[in-house]
């Protein structure tokens, strides 16, 4: 093998072994993403149980509408206050604000108390006491995606 040759042999080698570290990166990754998804152990059919405190407001998945308050499918991971067609208050804007997406912990401390969560919000619902319920129903959001 001339050394021209080989060093372009070498060249692909070190490509290969980058592209397969990718791919192990991206394993490793959505490993990880999967494991968050468990939402510290929350069960997500006793979630759909607790879903039921939230129906009187709340439609979820295929063909939901917003009605006293916005669609909940897919909210996990959605940003604050975006659900199309929802007229959120200015208290829950406030709080979007910068960005910031529902996820499992702003979700929990949200649902134990809304109103001192996000002031001035319109979520007239006291709020879930049992951390347990608040764990179940956040695995059951995300599951409805
Ligand atoms: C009495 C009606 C009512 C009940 C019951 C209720 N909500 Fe809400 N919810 C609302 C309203 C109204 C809003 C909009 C709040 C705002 O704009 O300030 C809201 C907003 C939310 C949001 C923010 C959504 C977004 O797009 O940013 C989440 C998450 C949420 N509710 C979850 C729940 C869950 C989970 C339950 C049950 C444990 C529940 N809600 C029970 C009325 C209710």
């Amino acid at each position: 093998m001339s050394s021209l040759r080989a060093a372009h042999f070498f060249r692909i080698q070190r490509k290969m072994i980058k592209m397969k570290t990718i791919t192990t990166l991206t394993a490793v990754l959505a490993v990880l993403t999967a494991g968050n998804m468990a939402y510290a152990g929350g069960d997500a059919e006793k979630g759909a149980k607790v879903f039921k405190k939230c129906k009187a407001c709340h439609k979820i998945g295929e063909g939901a509408k917003n009605s006293l308050g916005p669609v909940l499918t897919g909210v996990v991971g959605r940003p604050i206050a975006s659900y199309e067609g929802y007229n959120y208050s200015s208290g829950m804007k406030t709080f979007a604000e910068g960005g910031a997406v529902w996820e499992e912990a702003n979700l929990a401390t949200f649902l134990a108390d809304p109103k001192g969560t996000v002031p001035k919000t319109k979520m007239t619902y006291k709020g879930l006491k049992k951390e347990t319920d608040i764990a179940d129903v956040i695995a059951y959001l995300a599951s409805v995606q």
